[in-house]
């Protein structure tokens, strides 16, 4: 079976943007590979988040995960500080990522952009340690967002380094998904993709009650509808379209679709059939979470196992790269 590996930040609260450009994913993948999913706490710490808060965050993904269909018996499932053969790698992998390639991701000028004042050195190697999470596992498909193609370009540069230095080790991981129409998913006010920090009320989350979901729909961005027949579509309408596409009925869609065409559209209507649909999607999610979190033990015992299942196939790896480095001693 082909190896699969993909991470999700303990940062926040997940969004629709983490679940169909990710969650979704791991669902589907989970019958057919060995896939090993997790969830990046220690990437969390370039933002030095209150140690009160980490347990809670780290045990949400987790609930939210498996409320959303991940199944721990099939995937293993765990947190990235339970598998310290992933340092170890990224200690390895940084001796061959220069600073100037580091400072050219787009991810990292934004954040310093946006935050001069913490630009750490865990912020400049965090695609490092993005690719040592995949590398341990010598993973081969990554199902991640179109934001995380940049790192994964990485993920393969340094493979493919480390190879021509040391003896083929690691595959080079591919981006991958099923459907091209879930790797962007667009906040509601048409600015930029959703995301767990930006604009709160144009995220709709996998923890938002029914009513919020109802509110920020309907507060979603449109305008007075198409002059023509078979216009184009602003991003803004065309993020409604997708979601729908995503959560309601096809034939919904498609009555929409038709009225869009023949400019006979109320964007109101659409929004509150887009309402309920979505209230009839996430509040299982959510309500499912909910429980979940309420049992830590079992939420532990998942993560325990997991750990397990994931260093095994990482202590192969990392005796492979010590070996292959000449760390070899006795
Ligand atoms: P993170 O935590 O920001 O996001 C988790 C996953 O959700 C996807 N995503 C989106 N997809 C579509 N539309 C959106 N609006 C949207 N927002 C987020 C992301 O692409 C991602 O797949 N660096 C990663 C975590 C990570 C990782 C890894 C991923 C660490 N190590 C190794 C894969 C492999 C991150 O910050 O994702």
């Amino acid at each position: 079976k082909e190896v699969v590996v993909s991470g999700i930040r303990s940062t926040g609260y997940l969004h629709l943007g983490n679940y169909f450009g990710a969650i979704h994913n791991y669902i589907k993948m989970q019958e057919d590979y060995n896939c090993y999913f997790f969830v990046a706490d220690y990437h969390s710490l370039t933002t030095h988040p209150d140690p009160k808060d980490l347990k809670a965050n780290v045990f949400r993904v987790v609930a939210e995960n498996i409320a959303s269909g991940l199944d721990p018996e099939k995937v293993a499932l765990y947190a990235q500080s339970d598998i310290p053969e992933i340092p170890e790698l990224y200690l390895m992998l940084n001796m061959l990522a220069y600073k100037g390639e580091l400072e050219r991701v787009p991810t990292f000028k934004d954040k310093v952009r946006l935050n001069p004042d913490n630009v750490n050195a865990g912020l400049l190697t965090y695609p490092v340690l993005m690719a040592a999470d995949i590398l341990i596992h010598r993973g081969a498909k990554v199902p991640v967002g179109k934001d995380q193609e940049q790192h994964l370009e990485m993920a393969r540069n340094f493979a493919q380094r480390f190879n021509s230095h040391y003896g083929e080790l690691f595959p080079e991981p591919q981006v991958f998904r099923f459907d091209e129409n879930t790797v962007k998913i667009m906040s509601l006010d048409g600015n930029g993709k959703m995301s767990k920090s930006e604009n709160v009320n144009a995220t709709i989350y996998l923890s938002d009650e029914d009513e919020l979901i109802r509110k920020k729909i309907m507060k979603a961005t449109t305008d007075s509808g198409p002059q023509e027949p078979n216009s184009a579509m602003p991003d803004y309408i065309q993020n409604i379209f997708q979601l729908m596409q995503l959560v309601s009925a096809p034939d919904t869609h498609a009555t929409f679709l038709d009225a869009y065409n023949n400019c006979s559209i109320r964007y109101g209507d659409m929004k509150k059939q887009l309402a309920e649909d979505m209230v009839n999607f996430v509040g299982p999610i959510r309500e499912r979470a909910a429980a979940l979190q309420q049992d830590e033990d079992s939420i532990r015992k998942i993560l325990k196992n997991g750990a397990e299942k994931a260093r095994a196939r990482a202590a192969e790896t990392i005796a492979m790269a010590r070996k292959a480095i000449g760390i070899n001693y006795y």
